[in-house]
């Protein structure tokens, strides 16, 4: 019977990728229950034969390139720790940046009404909601499933408060106006060769393409924005690093100010932002 070390170099050898060693312990501490930490603690350690069996079942699925957030069911994403299944979209680090400039936006102790757009796991939703604990923050998805994971994401964060609607973009909230909308849309082109590589084999479809150049949903989320939001609020859209020039053209047809485009940690343009003004 293997010991934790020797399982841990012989999965780094086998599994592809830069991240090989990484992912083996993150999926060893699953297979085991037990954090990272405790593995280089414990490299002597010998593992009994269903602790083993479990983790080759993990190391097989992964081989054939299942993501490594699906095989634990979590993702860290800023502060939190979110549950994903095969219906939500693994949340990015890009994603990352759209919260940090809705944090900017807003101004700690002012309660402001947000909206999430294609809330998934309700990663932008979820991060927003608790730091910022006087706003009051709606999240959208069109997917049932999706929001079953967002909402026990919620009730295990402790933001309950956060209210999530299924919705066709703006469909359930047609009457209502926002001071900050935010989306992480699908923004891949149908028939973009990375849909058929990597993780993205694995992600539901409808959380990653739309529409022949990937700006369908886009140009549906920017066009609707001025009739819900308040005079002064602010529009942050995700896109893909080629669509910025795209996007912003859509951002100033649909009546945007001070639109600006922000680049991620490798320059490349990732989110957009506009103000409608006052
Ligand atoms: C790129 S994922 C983003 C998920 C999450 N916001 C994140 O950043 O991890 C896009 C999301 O939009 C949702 N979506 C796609 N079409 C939609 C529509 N017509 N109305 C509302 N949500 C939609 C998908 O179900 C998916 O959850």
């Amino acid at each position: 019977v293997a010991g934790v070390g020797e399982l841990l170099r012989e999965a780094a050898a086998r599994l592809p990728g830069a991240e090989a060693r990484a992912e083996a312990e993150i999926l060893l501490a699953h297979a085991l229950g037990v954090s990272r930490s405790w593995l280089y603690a414990h490299d002597r350690d010998r593992l009994d034969q269903t602790q083993v069996v479990r983790f080759r079942e993990f190391l097989r699925r992964r081989e054939i390139g299942e993501p490594v957030a699906y095989l634990t069911g979590r993702r860290g994403f800023r502060s939190i720790e979110l549950a994903v299944d095969s219906s939500t979209l693994i949340p990015r680090a890009e994603t990352e940046l759209l919260v940090e400039l809705a944090l900017q936006r807003l101004p700690d102790g002012r309660p402001a009404r947000v909206l999430d757009l294609g809330t998934g796991s309700g990663a932008i939703a979820l991060a927003l909601a608790g730091e910022r604990s006087e706003s009051e923050v709606t999240a959208v998805d069109a997917s049932a499933a999706a929001l079953a994971v967002a909402a026990r994401n919620a009730a295990r964060l402790g933001l309950a408060r956060v209210r999530l609607l299924r919705s066709d973009w703006y469909s359930a909230v047609a009457d209502e106006r926002f001071d900050l909308i935010l989306s992480n849309p699908p923004y891949l082109a149908e028939d973009d060769p990375h849909l058929r590589q990597g993780d993205l084999r694995f992600e539901p479809s409808l959380a990653l393409a739309s529409g022949r150049d990937g700006l369908d949903a886009i140009r549906r989320i920017v066009a609707s924005a001025p009739a819900h939001l308040n005079a002064g609020g602010g529009l942050l859209v995700e896109h893909g690093f080629e669509q910025g020039a795209a996007v912003r053209e859509l951002f100033a047809s649909a009546g945007f100010s001070q639109v600006e485009t922000a680049r991620d940690l490798e320059q490349r343009e990732r989110v957009t932002c506009g103000e409608l003004p006052a």
